[in-house]
């Protein structure tokens, strides 16, 4: 019997050291320690023994027992231990590998430049007004002291929109000047608006033309408002816009919804006036169109022209970056080439 459970106890340790997996060492545990397991059957043959075998043939067995589930206690920790490892070893993170790169999205020079222009006027108590590109002839032209067949219609090729009766009462709006008579229309003075957005242009492009680009619209109408008034606030934006030291000239122009009408220069920013290719050897850049408020369009809305008067002005947006940044093609703007637009 001594030397059966011996023989259990080599073999028993034998197989267990050869074990490398928790479900073989399950398998090991059924085979000796279960209930059908070689060890407990042992251990039931003991009353069949003499008597005075019986004590030390049980307190072997019972040590062996005690041996072995101490064994198959440190193999299972051993086991698990590894597995853990293992584990760990799979989905391990290497916190020294660089990230996956976020590509950063930027501001387009137009928004960047609206928001700077907007923002100055803004500070000047000037409100933000936004309206339709689709536009009727009314407020494009008509409302504009610009009627019918008028020749100053030329100064703006349109886009037609086909309507039912085919007749030319929708476009899209070729500059910003319509929100003029949309504001007055809804409001009272005072007035001190700015009204940026689209236009379009019915022309073939080039480098210094596009089919739609952006423009923004100021006014202020009220009583006492002069002409230094626009001067003052015009002269003031460039300086804030193109840098403390600027010049300003106004020069006569025309545009049938102003009287006077003017055209605003700045001394240019790159020679200081003395000539250079920028400013086409003049010394002077023209940023913007200007004027006081017709008489004639002040009571298309029904504003009384004795009581109230206003100045105006529009100018291009793309313009300013082209200037400032020496962009000699309008189109790059909308070309969505992304070489062009990262470098802002
Ligand atoms: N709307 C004119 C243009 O597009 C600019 C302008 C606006 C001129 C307001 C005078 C007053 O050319």
């Amino acid at each position: 019997m001594l030397t059966e459970l011996e023989e259990l106890r080599t073999k028993a340790l034998a197989e267990l050291s050869r074990i490398d997996n928790l479900s073989e060492l399950e398998k090991w545990r059924v085979r000796y320690l279960g209930r059908k397991g070689a060890l407990t059957s042992v251990l039931r043959g003991l009353g069949s023994l003499p008597i005075e075998d019986r004590r030390s043939a049980g307190a072997t067995a019972n040590d062996i027992k005690a041996l072995l589930e101490a064994e198959l206690q440190r193999k299972e920790q051993g086991l698990r231990e590894k597995e853990l490892v293992a584990v760990l070893e799979q989905t391990r993170i290497d916190v020294s590998l660089p990230g996956y790169p976020v590509p950063l999205g930027r501001l387009h020079p137009t928004t960047r430049t609206l928001r700077e222009i907007c923002d100055i006027f803004v500070s000047m108590g000037f409100q933000i007004v936004e309206g339709p590109e689709v536009e009727w002839d009314y407020y494009n032209f008509e409302a504009l002291n610009i009627p019918k067949d008028h020749p100053a219609r030329d100064m703006w090729a349109t886009f037609w929109l086909d309507t039912e009766s085919g007749d030319r009462s929708r476009l899209l709006r070729t500059h910003t000047s319509p929100m003029q008579i949309r504001l007055m229309e809804t409001v009272r003075p005072p007035i001190r608006a700015l009204m940026p957005g689209r236009v379009y242009r019915y022309e073939a492009t080039d480098a210094t033309h596009e089919s739609m680009f952006y423009q923004v619209e100021g006014l202020a109408v009220d009583q006492g408002i002069t002409m230094s008034d626009l001067k003052g606030t015009l002269f003031e934006f460039a300086r804030r816009l193109f840098g403390e030291g600027r010049k300003a000239r106004f020069r006569c122009d025309y545009f049938p919804f102003v009287e006077p009408g003017v055209e605003m220069a700045i001394d240019c920013f790159i020679c200081q006036g003395a000539g250079c290719r920028l400013c086409g050897n003049t010394g002077w850049i023209e940023i913007l169109g200007a004027g006081m408020v017709h008489p004639e369009v002040l009571r298309r809305v029904n504003y009384d022209p004795d009581i109230y008067t206003g100045f105006a002005f529009g100018m291009g947006v793309e313009r300013i970056p082209m200037l400032r940044y020496g962009i000699d093609d309008i189109r790059l703007f909308y070309g969505n080439d992304l070489r062009f637009l990262k470098q802002f």
